[in-house]
């Protein structure tokens, strides 16, 4: 049995992920924005062992989101499912005055991975769309370039690679994948997707908990539990370091 945190789990692929999880006898904690999706999330998934709650375009509530989701771990398996579509007409910015596809997509992920102690196994939800992602290290917040909601929702997708990427060569010890779950029926995938919910929490449940040579790789990109190509951008080492400096400037936190 392993201990596993699933950010985003009150809806969609993140819920489908940890009743799954939990159904299989795993200790699944939920994480919800707040107390009342967190409520409807154990209604939903009534065999988890907790929930935590904190909303991922707010650092503070990130950073009280770890403290307390480190109280009910230590986790074997943290995945990093929550995130926002791309479809704001104009760029939103958060409370802490950030770009808001960027901070809940990238930045929330990384804080969390920079303050939960290291799991056996790391899981960073991506998209089909990091192909068409772009980085822009220089602009990270849109505040040079015209507005593009679906550019900027496929630049976060890259960034998530290559934050799982990074993680992968800079903690051996881990497994730190990027998968992309497939155009799913969700809220966000809406009712025109091409599969269920079973097929977009497929991988990242296998890649939790399977002991096979193939789920237990590290810096792999995953689709319906193989290994692709990502974005070539992804595999460059030097803007991988570059993300993670602009997150820990952004953060205030260090990867350890
Ligand atoms: N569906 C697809 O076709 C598809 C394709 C490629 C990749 N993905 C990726 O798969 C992941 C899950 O997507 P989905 O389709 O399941 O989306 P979804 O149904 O919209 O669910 C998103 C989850 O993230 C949570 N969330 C969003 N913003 C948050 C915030 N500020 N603080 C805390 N929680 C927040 C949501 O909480 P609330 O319920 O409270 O809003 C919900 O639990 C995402 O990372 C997405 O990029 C999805």
């Amino acid at each position: 049995m392993a201990t596993i945190l699933v950010t985003g789990s009150t809806d969609g692929i993140g819920r489908q992920t940890a009743a799954t999880l939990a159904g299989q006898g795993h200790r699944v904690v939920l994480h919800a924005r707040n107390a009342r999706r967190g409520d409807q999330a154990r209604a939903a998934v009534p065999d988890a062992a907790g929930v935590v709650h904190g909303d991922l375009s707010s650092l503070a509530q990130t950073r009280d989101l770890a403290g307390a989701a480190a109280e009910l771990g230590p986790f074997d398996v943290v995945v990093h499912n929550a995130g926002i579509g791309g479809g704001q007409p104009a760029p939103v910015l958060t409370g802490d005055g950030l770009e808001h596809i960027f901070q809940v997509n990238v930045l929330a992920p990384y804080l969390l991975t920079a303050l939960l102690p290291r799991p056996a196994r790391l899981i960073y939800l991506t998209s089909g769309l990091e192909a068409d992602g772009a980085v822009h290290l220089d602009d990270l917040q849109w505040g040079a370039r015209r507005w593009d909601g679906m550019q900027a929702y496929s630049d976060a997708k890259l960034y998530d690679v290559m934050l799982a990427f990074a993680v992968a060569r800079r903690w051996p010890e881990v497994r730190s994948n990027a998968v992309d779950p497939g155009w799913i029926r969700t809220r966000m995938g809406g009712p025109d997707a091409t599969d269920d919910l079973p097929e977009g929490a497929d991988t990242q449940v296998w890649l939790a908990t399977d002991d096979s040579p193939e789920a237990t790789v590290t810096g792999a990109y995953f689709k319906r539990r193989r290994q692709l190509r990502a974005n070539p951008q992804a595999y460059d080492e030097t803007l991988q370091e570059e993300l993670l400096a602009a997150c820990a400037k952004l953060s205030g936190v260090d990867l350890p």
